[in-house]
């Protein structure tokens, strides 16, 4: 297990303990946090499950693999340096405490 804090743009954090194996999509989805929607169910294909890992994560989280690089560059808010989709990261006891933020997309 470990527990999961999403930091949604301009909304109330979400805090969820997540089962290791799941990943951060689905348990975001699961959670109903703002900004994630997971709409093509993790086959990499629509960039609307777009986390900004804590730069103290980074490390822990990892680097987007180069499928994961390619969607990156469609994300509605814009690619940040920390970007990651996280139907990418599976949960696990080392992520126990990660911090993601959620870019909201302009209107
Ligand atoms: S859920 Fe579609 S790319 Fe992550």
């Amino acid at each position: 297990m470990a527990n999961i804090t999403w930091k949604p743009e301009g909304r109330s954090d979400v805090v969820a303990e997540v089962r290791d194996g799941c990943t951060l999509m689905e348990a975001a989805v699961a959670h109903s946090v703002p900004g994630i929607f997971g709409d093509c169910g993790g086959a990499l294909a629509c960039a609307t499950c777009h986390v900004v890992v804590a730069e103290e994560w980074l490390a822990a989280t990892g680097r987007p693999g180069p499928d994961e690089d390619e969607i990156l560059d469609m994300v509605e808010a814009g690619r940040r340096p920390n970007s990651r989709l996280s139907c990418q990261i599976r949960a696990h006891a080392d992520l126990d405490g990660l911090v993601l933020h959620v870019p909201v997309s302009p209107a």
